[in-house]
């Protein structure tokens, strides 16, 4: 039946897709790539509406240090700074280390920290390298996780290598503001890839009590995804409160 073939053909050919994809995005190249060629629609000039309407429910004490996974240059940063916390971000691009600084008219010390280059000025501190690299020194005085479009920007077999590596290197005390998308994941390859309430209850229920704070339909304000062939696009903000308090 050449109409059943060729559905499977197409079906085969978007696996394939989807699939190769999942795997670039965890190579470190393809973001370097990203950043060199400046593609990087994922930052955000604006503060994170989430982050200021939201943050106040983790109760990080204030001059508490953040930490900002896969921070990319987010402009995030500076407001958890003007609210009084110290910064600590780790991103893999050089690019994206020394744009934050610039673009901010900050003048970063350079030290060498274990398997990192830590840029840092005026409270704001980068990890210059490999999120899987972390450990717990690195982050001990950590007392609150910021995490926008870093979780969802991983493939599902790396989502869970993730989820397992926070869990090794941060402090037992830490919560974590998290933003996630949720859409057909078919429909688009990521990333940013769909990640269901369900997998976040999977990956993070047995550390911290999980409450979603916030869900809205946000497809209309986000073209972009429109044309990459979505027709449902739903964010989520989660409170991941630690267990052990
Ligand atoms: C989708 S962007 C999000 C950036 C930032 N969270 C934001 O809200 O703008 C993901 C970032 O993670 C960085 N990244 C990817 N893999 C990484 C890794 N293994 N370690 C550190 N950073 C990584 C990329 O370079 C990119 O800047």
């Amino acid at each position: 039946m050449p109409g059943r073939v060729a559905d499977s053909r197409i079906a085969l050919r978007s696996i394939r897709a989807t699939h190769d994809l999942r795997y670039r995005s965890v190579d470190p190249n393809f973001w370097h790539e990203r950043w060199q060629r400046n593609e990087i629609g994922f930052h955000q000039q604006e503060i994170n509406a989430h982050l200021q309407d939201y943050w106040a429910q983790l109760a990080v004490p204030a001059g508490g240090q953040v930490f900002v996974p896969l921070c990319g240059k987010s402009r995030d940063l500076l407001w958890l700074r003007a609210h009084g916390h110290r910064v600590l971000g780790v991103e893999i691009s050089p690019i994206a280390v020394r744009d934050f600084f610039a673009e901010n008219a900050l003048t970063p010390q350079v030290t060498r920290q274990g398997a990192f280059e830590r840029h840092e000025a005026d409270g704001l501190a980068i990890l210059c390298g490999d999120f899987f690299d972390l450990t717990p020194e690195l982050l001990r005085g950590v007392a609150g996780v910021y995490d926008r479009a870093s979780l969802i920007a991983l493939p599902p077999e790396w989502r869970t290598r993730y989820a397992g590596h926070s869990a090794a290197v941060l402090p037992a005390a830490a919560g974590t503001l998290l933003v996630t998308m949720e859409y057909p994941q078919e429909a688009m390859s990521g990333p940013p890839f769909a990640v269901r309430e369900d997998e976040v209850h999977r990956l993070y229920d047995k550390r911290y009590t999980v409450t979603c704070l916030f869900s809205k339909d946000i497809l209309a304000e986000n073209p972009r995804f429109r044309e990459r062939g979505l027709h449902a696009l739903t964010e989520k903000v989660y409170r991941l409160a630690p267990r052990a308090l």
